[in-house]
């Protein structure tokens, strides 16, 4: 069609039904409005902006980082990083060995030795244990925490119908993922509202609070239902205590992460859709109080960091086509769980 046919056309259908006509427009042009905005929204803040500086959290002025899960992977890294920007980090763990040589490696950097404090703090965060609970909330009570990061966290030990998950598996991953951000955030927030509240107008602090969420929260994975459901959690909880915390001047956001290359996923090698911990941390502390690829999308309080995983959140919410990526997701997962099922048959073979 014609510049002036379709322009004939248009003014015919206007003289016709003229407010039909305007309804039909306007909800057109507000469409295109908002997929330019949330385009260009989505591209600046993952390529271009930066996110605030961890300085305003109290890097370099004693303030303390408290990690969960902090001996390996991802909290791993957010630990040596936090490290390294200036803060004292309180490492918390099960495993003592796993978590002194992580405070160990803090303690002998050239950028962190005698700038910065290590500590670690005991918990097994599937035990629920209230005396462990207890102890780390009195040693937080103690310190000045402007950061805190929730990434502990248990996925399934291979995909599997709920059906056929063992109790006790979907007991952990319930405990770890959702009580432990629970009460690990409800030891530090009261610490970090009233130093908030204590402090001048001019001088105001601010805290941050990182929940280490997942895409399998954002889309539902099946045969990963409970770890799923547990991440999904995150992303609700964040945008309620987002909002509640906001006058304190505390940020919380909910990290939607796709594969990182640690131990829980099983992937060794990094790449562009896997990053290594190291790059996905530096990247997501690069981008605090961002949305990156979670931008427009009715998920207050949820960011999605690093570049690739931000354009597939983008491409997931565009085509908006949610059914479609949980059977695509099902497929794979069948498929992984056959290639572990296998795997686990050449093991016992061997032996
Ligand atoms: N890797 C990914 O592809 C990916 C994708 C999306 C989201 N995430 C999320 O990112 C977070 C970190 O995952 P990751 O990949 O870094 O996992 P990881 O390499 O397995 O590290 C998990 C950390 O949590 C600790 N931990 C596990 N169970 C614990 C317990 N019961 N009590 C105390 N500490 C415990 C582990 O210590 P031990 O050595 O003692 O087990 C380790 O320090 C998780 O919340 C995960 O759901 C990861």
């Amino acid at each position: 069609m014609s510049a002036t046919c379709l322009r004939t056309w248009l003014s015919e259908r206007a003289t016709a039904c003229p407010w039909t006509f305007c309804l039909v427009f306007s909800v057109g042009v507000f469409t295109v409005a908002r997929f330019l905005l949330k385009t260009s929204l989505v591209l600046a803040q993952t390529f271009v902006l930066p996110g605030k500086n961890l300085k305003k959290f109290g890097a370099t002025k004693g303030a303390w980082a408290v990690i969960t899960g902090a001996s390996d992977g991802i909290g791993k890294e957010f630990a040596l990083q936090l490290a390294a920007a200036g803060f004292n980090t309180l490492l918390v763990a099960r495993n003592e060995a796993a978590l002194n040589s992580v405070a160990a490696e803090i303690g002998m950097s050239s950028k962190t030795a005698g700038k910065v404090e290590a500590r670690i703090q005991l918990v097994d965060f599937a035990k629920n244990d209230p005396s462990a609970l207890n102890a780390l909330k009195s040693v937080v009570s103690g310190l000045d925490v402007g950061i805190l990061v929730n990434n502990v966290g248990k996925s399934h030990t291979m995909p599997s119908y709920f059906v056929e998950t063992a109790e006790q598996e979907i007991e952990d991953i319930v405990t770890i993922n959702v009580n432990a951000t629970l009460r690990v955030t409800h030891a530090v927030l009261p610490g970090m509202i009233q130093r908030n509240t204590n402090e001048g107008a001019e001088c105001r602090k601010r805290g941050l609070i990182l929940n280490i969420g997942s895409f399998a929260g954002q889309v539902a994975s099946p045969m990963l239902s409970t770890y799923s459901g547990t991440k999904a959690f995150l992303t609700t909880f964040t945008s309620a205590l987002a909002e509640e915390v906001r006058s304190h001047n505390i940020i919380v956001q909910n990290l939607n992460t796709y594969f990182v290359a640690t131990k829980m996923s099983k992937i060794k090698k990094s790449s562009m859709l896997v990053p290594t911990a190291a790059t996905y941390v530096r990247s997501a502390l690069s981008k605090v109080g961002l949305s990156c690829g979670a931008a427009l999308t009715d998920r207050p309080g949820t960011t999605t960091p690093f570049w690739s995983h931000a354009l597939v959140d983008y491409v997931i919410h565009l085509v908006g086509w949610k059914s479609l990526f949980i059977s695509q997701s099902h497929k794979i997962m069948k498929d992984k769980r056959r290639r572990a099922l296998r795997k686990l048959e050449r093991e016992a073979k061997q032996q």
